[in-house]
């Protein structure tokens, strides 16, 4: 038996049952498959199941409000994401008549779609016979063809992308890719490989030489880089002070008042410069964001000031009124106090 009729046999037999999977529709592969860009399973499925009841179709993402397709997706992190997604599906249906693009190329173009999501979606919604490279099949291709090159280099990605294709079915790509990504999420694990059950371990190389945990090889990662930040909650009578991002990082969500600082005389003197007269200041607490690049080292405060002046751009809001807008989870802390501040 190939490689490829192996793979496909134990998906057959193996694979998971997942919300997003047994539809073909390309508006439900691709928003899965969004979801999945950098995000386990297993958390894709409540999200995917509300998303859908929320935004059925294309036209209806397409017709939403960008802030309500944000607060479907919040909690989801790279926020990026979801304004992409809603970009794509107003260029889906408005100019191309609903109609998603079919080959990996034409997915492409539309915002939010790289190499790895237009072969996802081609070769599982019109079964197009590309590889979907993610960090799954980078693993899994390096071990059963021994590829000790690192993997980050173009060279060696484009090797990687030839020896997924060569595996591709003629028809079943979409199962194809997804056994693959099966596999390296529940056998050819990055620490553990469970090579005992792997259903090809008979045709790896990496297993064949004895060391497949040591694979693949990839370009080593700066830390992020902390940053402190003080969260201050700006409290006036039942009201508390939120903006909305601008900033590329959490662009279009909502956070209260952040400065990139955390020393309380710091806080006083930026607030009198912004004309805000504190009634009182204490720190309530302390909470940690990882970002891809960067990790906010959080400092909470409460101040309650003593009118409604603003210190910038934004708006004093009730607890009603904040629980209908979208914030990120790096505000998950900070909310909490808020919820019971206000409560
Ligand atoms: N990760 C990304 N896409 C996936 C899919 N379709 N099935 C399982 N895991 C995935």
């Amino acid at each position: 038996m190939h490689i490829t009729q192996a793979l496909l046999h134990w998906y057959d037999g193996s694979r998971r049952e997942l919300a997003f999977r047994g539809t073909r529709d390309p508006y439900r592969v691709w928003l899965s498959e969004i979801m999945l860009q950098q995000t386990r399973a297993q958390t894709v499925e409540g999200y995917y199941r509300r998303f859908l009841a929320q935004f059925p179709d294309v036209y209806a993402l397409a017709r939403a409000d960008e802030q309500a397709v944000l607060k479907a997706w919040e909690g989801l992190g790279y926020y990026s994401r979801a304004r992409n997604l809603h970009r794509a599906a107003q260029v889906i249906a408005n100019e191309l008549g609903g109609q998603f693009p079919d080959t990996a190329e034409e997915l492409q173009k539309l915002p939010g779609i790289g190499p790895y999501t237009a072969a996802a979606v081609a070769s599982i919604a019109f079964d197009q016979p590309v590889p979907a490279i993610d960090g799954n099949l980078i693993r899994v291709l390096s071990r059963l063809y021994l590829v000790e090159e690192d993997a980050g280099i173009p060279s060696v990605k484009r090797r990687l992308y030839q020896l997924g294709l060569g595996l591709m079915p003629a028809a079943r790509a979409g199962d194809m890719n997804q056994a693959l990504m099966d596999l390296g999420a529940t056998i050819c694990l990055p620490g553990t490989p469970d090579c005992g059950v792997c259903p090809v371990s008979g045709y790896c190389l990496a297993y064949k030489e004895g060391e497949p945990e040591r694979l693949p090889v990839l370009p080593r990662k700066k830390p992020p880089r902390e940053i402190p930040v003080a969260v201050v909650l700006l409290r006036h009578g039942n009201k508390i002070f939120v903006t909305r991002r601008s900033q590329a990082l959490l662009k279009g969500l909502y956070v209260f008042y952040l400065l990139e600082q955390e020393d309380m005389a710091g806080i006083r003197r930026h607030l009198a410069t912004r004309g805000i007269r504190p009634v009182s200041l204490a720190e309530i607490g302390q909470a940690r964001h990882i970002f891809t690049h960067r990790v906010w080292q959080m400092r909470m405060y409460l101040c309650d000031v003593a009118d409604d002046t603003m210190p910038g751009e934004g708006q004093w809001v009730t607890k009603e009124e904040m629980d209908a807008l979208p914030f990120p989870t790096a505000m998950k802390a900070a909310g909490g106090w808020a919820d019971t501040l206000l409560g």
